[in-house]
């Protein structure tokens, strides 16, 4: 057990996350996606001690990240012209290139891979502590491996109390899923997990972009993740969760005619008419930001609720609505009924 210091975004307490962070500290800070859990990306040691803290298998790697733009240069020697782009476009803000790794990388960040993911966050709270840090910091999210990712601090601290050194306070995260994932280390450029920027956005810069097919689908057991993280269970609430694909009519029939003990839904707000089960809400039906801004919430209050089984209404497919759908897919294990 380690002594968890719970930090504010005070200039004095972003000096002390910087410092506990350069000394090989672990310190959960937010951004504009979730809650990351940071340590110096360039320390192995450090390094070490997240996959740890968060019972992350080894071999899924991390994302680095940079105060500046100009400091992916300083993690690989073979930047892509398209990550430059990239950067140019969306950079300070919610997307993570990769691109080959240099040296100065260990094999602990990139799981043993040649390449290394890296963004620059937008979030003020996270770039003060980059700075006040003076080293990339590696962060995967801030939650114990499994389970759906924090975006308050609150939430962070149930899973990592105890685990880290200090986790600071920044606010609920705006975007509220993680950072766009698109590799640049492929023929075409290639969408490995969706995200706040739409695939939408990023064919607007590079031309075509192809979707991984492990963003809808599950991972075959014989072939092998072009991202790694895609083979492991993801953002799983204790609740069993299957998605519903109907109206809202249809919806609330269907969960009605399910009712039991335990049972839940997990809705778009403006459709709990009829509904003869609890429920939680996360958003519009129309509204993919907000839905993206509380799922992980919503999926953490139906839990807070012992919720058994959960029947969540199915975000649409586009936009950011994609990335909605493939943290609930995961969430809810493949589970899905058309009406
Ligand atoms: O928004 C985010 O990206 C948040 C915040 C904290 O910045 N971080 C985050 O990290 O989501 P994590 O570790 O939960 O997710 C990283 C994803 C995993 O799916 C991992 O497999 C993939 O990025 N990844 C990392 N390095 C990779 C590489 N070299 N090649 C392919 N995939 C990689
Ligand atoms: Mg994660």
């Amino acid at each position: 057990m380690i002594e968890t210091k719970h930090l504010t975004a005070s200039a004095a307490d972003i000096e002390e996350a910087g410092r506990l962070l350069a000394d090989g500290k672990l310190v959960a800070i937010p951004t504009e996606t979730v809650y990351g859990l940071a340590a110096n990306a360039l320390d192995e040691a450090a390094v070490a001690r997240i996959f740890e803290a968060k019972g992350r298998p080894q071999d899924n790697p991390l994302i680095v990240h940079i105060a500046t733009r100009e400091a992916l240069f300083s993690l690989s020697e073979a930047v892509p012209e398209e990550a430059i782009r990239l950067a140019e476009a969306f950079w300070p803000g919610p997307l993570t290139v990769i691109v080959p790794k240099n040296d100065r990388v260990p094999t602990v960040v990139s799981g043993g891979l040649p390449t290394v993911a890296v963004r620059m966050p937008s979030h003020p709270v996270a770039q003060a502590i980059l700075e006040a840090a003076g080293v990339p910091l590696a962060a995967p999210s801030a939650n114990r491996s499994g389970s759906p990712s924090p975006t308050t601090a609150l939430r962070v601290a149930a899973d990592l109390d105890g685990r880290v050194e200090a986790i600071v306070d920044g606010g609920e995260c705006e975007v509220g899923v993680e950072s766009t994932v698109v590799t640049l280390c492929t023929d075409v450029p290639r969408l490995l997990r969706p995200g706040g920027i739409t695939c939408e956005q990023l064919e607007e810069v590079l031309g075509t972009v192809v979707v991984d097919e492990a963003v809808t689908a599950p991972l075959r057991a014989d072939s092998a993740a072009a991202s790694p993280g895609m083979k492991y269970k993801h953002y799983a609430p204790k609740a069993q969760v299957t998605i519903v694909k109907g109206d809202a009519e249809a919806f609330a029939a269907y969960v009605n005619a399910h009712k039991a003990d335990g049972t839940a839904a997990l809705c778009f707000d403006d459709e709990t008419d009829g509904l003869e089960v609890p429920y939680v809400t996360y958003g519009a039906r129309q509204d993919d930001i907000a839905q993206a801004r509380r799922l992980f919430e919503a999926l953490r209050q139906a839990d807070d609720r012992d919720v058994k089984v959960l029947y969540a209404a199915c975000p649409r497919p586009e936009g950011v609505g994609l990335a909605v759908y493939n943290r609930l897919l995961r969430a809810a294990a493949f589970r899905v009924v058309t009406l």
